[in-house]
């Protein structure tokens, strides 16, 4: 019997109906489907209805995984939420979620690394998995970007969704699950991609109430520098140390921030398109919900023991990848 992992047993995604498309935005603000589709690989995104919090699509995320792999919320030890949207900025999503969804042997906490959200919170729970304190928990990365999108910043608002997904992890010791996992981070980054208004460092007043710092800010081709060296890196890094050739890799879940940064990272790795999971045409940039609704809407061409890349780059800067083995066959 090899060491104790964790596997992921269940999938589960949550996008909301409501489309904002290129052709929406284009009476919006001063842009166009063409130079959108060009630049991103977006086409048409999700957006929250009126009232619906971050906690709402948690629960949906829940309830499904439940569903999915017959369990009670009762069940669930702890939940960990990726996202930089949360209901409040206290208490955390988490907590709101395990009180809506009934998982009232649960603890958890919000996590704040952006697109890395999920990513970061995955290993995580690996980790308390891996110790055998933990048997059932529940990994979302999600986010309700058009909470915090200036719709008259087209820098911005072409690119933002709002969606996510979650996970449930088990021990498993059949060697599926995951498997190795390389997180980095670098601070010096975040004037290039942040939200400045509403925190400790320049708290919400009146003076400052309207201003354009109340929502997300990004100097676009500086992130995208960043993005494309730094995330093909790490994806390369777990490969080569564990000796992983482009033929060994099944799928490359990557972040959905832009199609030209995947294709890049796709290329260092040397996988062809049919190997990469991609969305961003139908979803946007969803921040921590992109990788796991990838792996909800390719779930059922998932096969166990499928060698799986995660990678993602994000404000921060924040960016890493994982290496897992898939633990189930759907059909
Ligand atoms: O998920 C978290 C991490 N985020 C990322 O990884 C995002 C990384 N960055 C990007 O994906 C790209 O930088 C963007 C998609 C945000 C922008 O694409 P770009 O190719 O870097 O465009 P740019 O900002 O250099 O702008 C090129 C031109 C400019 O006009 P001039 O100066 O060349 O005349 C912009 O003013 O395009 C103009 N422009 C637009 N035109 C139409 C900028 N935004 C728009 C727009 N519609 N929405």
């Amino acid at each position: 019997m090899s060491k104790t992992t964790a596997a992921i047993t269940a999938v589960q995604g949550y996008i909301p109906e409501r489309i904002l498309s290129n052709h929406d935005l284009e009476k919006m603000v001063d842009t166009n489907d063409e130079w959108i589709f060009s630049r991103t690989g977006i086409k048409e995104r999700r957006m929250a209805a009126k009232g619906e919090a971050l906690s709402d699509f948690g629960v949906k995320i829940i309830e499904g995984i439940c569903k999915k792999r017959g369990i009670s919320p009762l069940e669930i030890d702890m939940v960990i939420v990726g996202t930089i949207t949360g209901d409040y900025r206290f208490p955390s999503s988490a907590n709101v979620m395990c009180d809506k969804a009934g998982c009232k042997n649960a603890w958890g906490f919000d996590l704040s690394a952006a697109c890395s959200g999920f990513i970061y919170a995955l290993d995580i729970g690996r980790v308390y998995i891996e110790n055998g304190t933990h048997k059932k928990i529940i990994v979302i990365g999600a986010d309700v970007m058009s909470s915090i999108i200036n719709y008259k910043d087209r820098a911005t608002c072409i690119i933002f969704g709002d969606g996510g997904g979650g996970v449930l992890l088990e021990p498993n010791n059949e060697g599926v699950g995951v498997i190795d996992s390389v997180l980095r981070s670098d601070g010096a980054g975040r004037e290039f991609l942040l939200q400045s208004i509403g925190g400790s460092a320049e708290p919400i007043t009146k003076e400052n109430a309207e201003s354009d710092g109340m929502y997300v800010y990004q100097e676009g081709k500086t992130v995208f520098k960043h993005a494309v060296q730094n995330m093909a890196d790490v994806a390369v890094e777990i490969m080569e140390r564990n000796q992983l050739t482009a033929e060994d890799v099944a799928w490359l879940v990557p972040h959905q921030a832009n199609l030209r940064i995947i294709d890049a990272t796709a290329n260092r790795m040397g996988l062809g398109k049919e190997k990469v999971m991609v969305n961003i045409e139908k979803y946007g940039n969803t921040t921590a919900g992109t990788i796991p609704l990838c792996l909800w809407e390719w779930e059922n061409k998932l096969k166990k023991g499928d060698n799986i890349v995660l990678a993602s780059f994000g404000g921060g800067f924040t960016w890493g990848a994982i290496y897992l083995k898939w633990a189930y066959n759907t059909n």
